[in-house]
């Protein structure tokens, strides 16, 4: 029973200095494993008399129990600990401090599209307009149907759309989806703008991109008429360039207007006399507008005897050309950080 009595302590005082898995498993296998102490004194058993055997198979037994629910106990402690040192060692640094996107920040500022977008946002809400979002994602429903777009509308084909497989979602062509979810949520009046990615399957030239921007504006009310429009499209084309741009404003044709327009801007890359950017007609297409269709209001819940609106479909990324004089839409998406670096002080 005494030797029994100072295995187990000089087990515990050895398991104390145990740090390591190993050292533990091999703590283990000297105390209990079939050639240990313990084994040891069951073998020596053989000429005890009953009453003893079973007192001291009893005791052993109990010591038995002890070491394991003691190594059981130190394994726990030495994982945990081994974790926790493991999670300081490779610790990922998931704040924007010091990271990449913060040291990109700091060397090449903004991209130009963000700090354009931001701006018109400020002049809209500082003229009462919300600024809404949408998804990349739309359904046909919110893309063409619902812009008075049905499945045979020829006018379908004047945006390629890049359609999912399932041929009911595709990713959305232009921003005048945010119009259909914008009036689903509001009663007249309201006015919104919604800026935001836009995708099509068109081949790249200086002017065309895959993937672009626009920024979508709706106001509907009792009165709203073509004066409106033609005054807020002034108030943010001033506030933007700062100076007088000369405009043009001749038909255009959309389903989801009428009537429609297209406001173009005299190219300020050639002043007018002609490049790649503007197809050499002096002009470049930047603002496509309208009158809001009656049908369009009626998918929107819209009482279209009583209430008309304007919408616009400005294309952010031309917007930003003409205002810094960049020659090549490609420069905006290039991800190049030495041409975002020359926005950095706007
Ligand atoms: C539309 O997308 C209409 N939804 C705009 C609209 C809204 C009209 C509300 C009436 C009322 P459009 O396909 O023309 O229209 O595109 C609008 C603008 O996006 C163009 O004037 C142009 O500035 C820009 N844009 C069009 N295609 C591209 C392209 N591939 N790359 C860069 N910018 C483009």
């Amino acid at each position: 029973m005494q030797i029994l009595e100072s295995l187990l302590n000089n087990f515990k005082q050895e398991l104390n200095d145990i740090q390591k898995v190993p050292d533990l498993l091999n703590l283990k296998s000297k105390y209990i494993g079939k050639q240990g102490p313990l084994s040891d004194v069951m073998k020596n058993l053989k000429d005890a008399s009953p009453e003893e055997k079973r007192a001291i198979g009893s005791k052993a037994n109990e010591v038995k129990n002890v070491i394991e629910r003691l190594i059981t106990q130190k394994m726990e402690e030495i994982e945990f600990t081994d974790i926790n040192e493991n999670l300081s060692k490779n610790r990922i640094d998931i704040s924007l401090t010091d990271s990449v996107l913060e040291k990109g920040l700091q060397s090449a500022g903004y991209h130009p599209v963000t700090i354009v977008q931001q701006e018109i946002e400020d002049i809209f809400i500082s003229m009462g307009f919300e600024v809404l979002d949408g998804p990349h994602i739309e359904d046909d429903y919110h893309n063409f149907e619902a812009l008075n777009i049905p499945a045979t509308h020829p006018a379908r084909d004047m945006q390629d759309t890049f359609w999912f497989a399932d041929k009911k979602h595709l990713l959305r062509t232009h921003t005048s989806t945010i119009q259909v979810r914008g009036m689903k949520d509001r009663k007249p009046p309201f006015r919104f703008v919604g800026p935001g990615k836009v995708f099509r399957c068109e081949r790249t030239d200086a002017s065309h991109e895959m993937v672009f921007h626009q920024l979508e504006g709706m106001m509907v009310g009792e009165d709203v008429s073509v004066g409106n429009l033609i005054y807020f499209m002034k108030i943010l084309l001033s506030e933007i360039f700062k100076k007088e741009v000369e405009v043009r404003l001749r038909p255009g044709f959309f389903p989801f207007v009428e009537p429609g327009f297209e406001l173009d801007i005299k190219c300020l890359i050639c002043g007018g006399k002609g490049c790649s950017v503007c197809k050499h007609v002096g002009w470049v297409e930047l603002l496509p507008c309208g009158m809001v269709h009656p049908n369009v209001l009626k998918a929107g819940g819209i009482d279209s005897e009583k209430h008309s609106g304007f919408a616009f479909g400005l294309g952010l990324d031309r917007l930003v050309m003409m205002k810094y004089g960049i020659d090549d839409i490609r420069y905006l998406h290039s991800g190049d950080l030495r041409f975002n670096s020359q926005f950095k002080s706007f």
